[in-house]
């Protein structure tokens, strides 16, 4: 059943590529230059009257809604909030019948997520649903929903739900673009053209997963550590700092690059292991004096950048290239080294990778 993996969070690591092929699967049409999303019934016109979009989950279903407010803001240019849904429910929200309320869950039955859909809809908001399960509670109750077709998830530890929520993310923005005019078609196919070719990077990285073997049995033996990045690094900074304290139990904090210096630059410290992620051109050099900051205070930096950059590698102690890609795709790249990371650092730590302590895959209470 573990298709000769130790475990099942490693499969379901190895299965991404195939969840991303599914999850775009009939959804890009024939000549690759748009997307399909017949399963969304809102019409035109109901698109063009939502003015924002509140995006709501819980844990690792957050984080990929956080890579989801940058890819509707860019691509469809509406404004986007989003919010942790045990937080939502109690906040009084303002949400109006021109507010687009999208919830991400992967098992569709988490309490908290279930509750904001509910309160969405009493106040008259169109709901999307992004979720794994057909049928579950989310699924029966949104107005429209998103399948994501990662296949069934065993590891309490989310990995190819995660991955495929961003695909559906991608492909969400680029039908909101397509339908409100806020992008050319020639842009639009270039964004489908590297979507399509995401899967085969993801094996390529697979296929040097020793890397992370060799960083993870480095890391394991501390009990504290950083993830650093700025824009869409940082939302995945915060992803690959839950996989690891989740199954390894190491302490760790994602902080957005340029605030470490407003108070957390303090708790750095000789041969601290930091994880820097510096996929985004634009924000580059500032990611790197960030990452020269905590060098000089004996930090050990371990930085993934964009294949064919050459800035990060003086600057840090250990280096991976995710393979080339567009800025707005990189998150659904460069979040499977975090995976691989997190995975060697339970095993090397002798946890249980696919059921840590004091979890469960489903929370279905409050
Ligand atoms: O089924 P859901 O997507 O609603 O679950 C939300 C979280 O409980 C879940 O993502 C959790 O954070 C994972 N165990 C993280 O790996």
């Amino acid at each position: 059943e573990k298709a000769g993996f130790d475990h099942f969070m490693m499969k379901e690591i190895h299965e991404q590529p195939k969840a991303y092929r599914d999850t775009m699967g009939s959804r890009i049409d024939a000549s690759g230059s748009k997307v399909v999303l017949d399963e969304i019934k809102m019409t035109e016109e109901q698109i063009g009257s939502i003015r924002n979009v509140h995006i709501v989950a819980c844990g690792t279903a957050y984080h990929a809604g956080l890579v989801g407010k940058n890819i509707i803001e860019k691509l469809a240019r509406i404004p986007v909030e989003v919010d942790v849904a045990s937080e939502y429910r109690y906040r009084s929200p303002i949400i109006t019948p021109n507010t687009l309320v999208v919830v991400v869950s992967q098992s569709g039955e988490t309490a908290d997520t279930l509750a904001a859909l509910r309160e969405a809809k009493r106040c008259g908001a169109r709901v999307v649903a992004i979720t794994n399960v057909v049928g579950s509670s989310v699924a029966r109750e949104a107005d429209d929903v998103i399948v994501t077709w990662a296949g069934p998830e065993i590891a309490v530890a989310s990995t190819k739900a995660y991955t495929s929520q961003l695909i559906a993310f991608y492909l969400f923005g680029l039908y909101l673009a397509q339908t409100l005019g806020t992008q050319e078609a020639g842009y639009i196919a270039g964004v489908v053209a590297e979507l399509k070719q995401l899967p085969d990077k993801v094996e390529r990285i697979l296929g040097q997963a020793e890397t992370f073997k060799d960083w993870a049995e480095q890391v394991a033996s501390h009990e504290n550590l950083f993830f650093i990045g700025r824009g869409l690094d940082y939302a995945v900074a915060l992803e690959g700092s839950l996989k690891l304290k989740e199954i390894s139990y190491i302490h760790s904090e994602a902080y957005a690059a340029g605030e470490l210096k407003h108070g957390t630059l303090a708790l750095i410290e000789d041969g601290i292991p930091v994880i820097a992620l510096a996929t985004q051109e634009e924000l580059l050099e500032k990611t790197v004096s960030n990452i020269k900051e905590v060098k000089a205070r004996g930090a050990h930096v371990f930085g993934l950048h964009a294949e064919g950059e050459t800035e990060l590698v003086k600057a840090v102690d250990q280096v991976f290239s995710i393979p080339h890609t567009l800025p707005l795709l990189s998150p659904a790249l460069s979040v499977v080294p975090l995976q691989l990371l997190a995975y060697y650092a339970s095993l090397a730590r002798g946890n249980d990778v696919d059921k840590p302590r004091n979890l469960a895959k489903s929370v279905t209470v409050e």
